[in-house]
């Protein structure tokens, strides 16, 4: 049950999950950590899968296809069960992470962390996406800081999104289609959910959400690094990960433990933002360096990650921010929207290069 239950609630994800308890006999480890289950499809005819052996003269198919088969029969489904057997897809770089089912229509998905909040995640994430969507680009915003949702009100945006059968529609602003859980839980009530129940809610707004055609879908990650962003983000087929940071070496600390983070669950970090850089003034124009300017592009260096850029610290982007007018709506001479646009032609440029050097390898389909 979740806040869109929609009948055939027999999802890849609940079926990929359930298949963890079918034993390979040679190894004696589970189907799924062993990445042998491929194409999962459920339709309304029925179930299909391939399960991918390297051997073509592999001995314990009857043996796997009757455990995969008795499983699917306890899960209660009455549905056909097609199962093929066929070689893995070469692995793509780094391994292959599980459960990161592809979203149809969604070409690139981008998350933007930070160590600590407070940094400006969402600022970024915000102006992000809306210079994108000002650049052309047919772009989704997720605000996934389920417990401080930030995005509405720096939007402007507010209202209940509609259902349309199983799916949510999210609302549009600056050209963008949004989800945050602010639009279901206004107000300053907070939320008191835990792990599973919020992993649910999340789910449903990566994959019942109507994003349609989307270039880029950006997601508004929680602060931290705790078992919220690890499990958001390995259930995710997350492209890669902004992280934005401030000078400090405070938030510094804390964004290593971000990259540790993102290198264990093998997500390329597309770079590192340096946040409230320096202080740009407002009136004369000038600028002073407050924290220590330029720490972020050292730690970049340091670990071997690309520097995406500085934005200054200006009363403008706070002001814009806080009355729903994203900076970057004023346009590319405005000196608190540049280097949104900066960053926005440096995270094109970065996913198009990444993706050709990955092809996608969609490892279950939602059809
Ligand atoms: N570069 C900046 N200049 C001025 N204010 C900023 C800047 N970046 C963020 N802020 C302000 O700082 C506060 C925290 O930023 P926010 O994006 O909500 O951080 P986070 O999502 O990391 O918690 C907000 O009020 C925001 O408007
Ligand atoms: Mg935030």
């Amino acid at each position: 049950m979740g806040l869109f239950s929609g009948k055939n609630n027999l999802t890849p994800e609940k079926i990929l999950e359930a298949l963890r308890a079918v034993q390979e006999p040679k190894s004696k480890r589970d189907i799924v950590a062993l990445n042998m289950v491929k194409n999962l499809a459920v339709s309304g005819a029925g179930i299909s899968l391939t399960i991918a052996v390297s051997d073509p003269a592999y001995p314990f198919k009857d043996t796997v296809e009757k455990d995969v088969r008795a499983v699917l029969a306890k899960l209660g489904s009455d549905k056909e069960v097609a199962i093929q057997w066929g070689a893995p897809p070469p692995a793509p770089r780094g391994g292959t992470p599980q459960g990161r089912a592809d979203i149809p229509g969604v070409k690139s998905i981008v998350a933007v962390a930070s160590g600590k909040g407070g940094v400006g995640k969402t600022t970024v994430a915000v102006n992000l996406a809306v210079a994108l969507a000002q650049a052309g680009s047919k772009v989704g915003l997720l605000d996934a800081d389920v417990y401080g949702p930030n995005v509405p009100t720096m939007l402007g945006l507010n209202g209940q999104p509609v259902a349309r059968g199983n799916q949510i529609i999210p609302l549009e602003g600056y050209g963008l289609k949004v989800m945050s859980m602010g639009f279901l839980n206004p107000g300053d009530k907070p939320l008191i959910w835990r792990g599973p129940m919020l992993h649910q809610v999340m789910q449903q707004f990566i994959r019942q959400v109507e994003w349609g055609e989307t270039d880029y879908l950006i997601i508004d990650l929680p602060p931290g690094t705790g078992d919220v962003q690890l499990s958001l983000i390995q259930t995710v087929p997350v492209t890669a990960a902004i992280l934005v940071t401030t000078p400090s070496v405070v938030a510094l600390a804390d964004v290593r433990k971000a990259i540790e983070m993102f290198r264990q669950v093998k997500v390329e970090i597309l770079g590192i933002v340096e946040n409230m850089s320096y202080f740009l003034c407002p009136h004369c124009g000038e600028r002073s360096e407050i924290f220590s300017y330029g720490e972020g592009k050292t730690t970049a260096e340091q670990f071997k990650i690309p520097f995406l850029g500085e934005i200054p610290l200006h009363a403008g982007i706070r002001l814009h921010g806080d009355a729903g007018k994203p900076p970057v709506s004023l346009g590319e001479d405005a000196p608190e929207a540049k280097p949104f646009f900066d960053l926005a032609g440096k995270v094109a440029d970065a996913l198009s290069t990444l993706a050709s050097r990955t092809p996608a390898t969609p490892l279950v389909q939602i059809t």
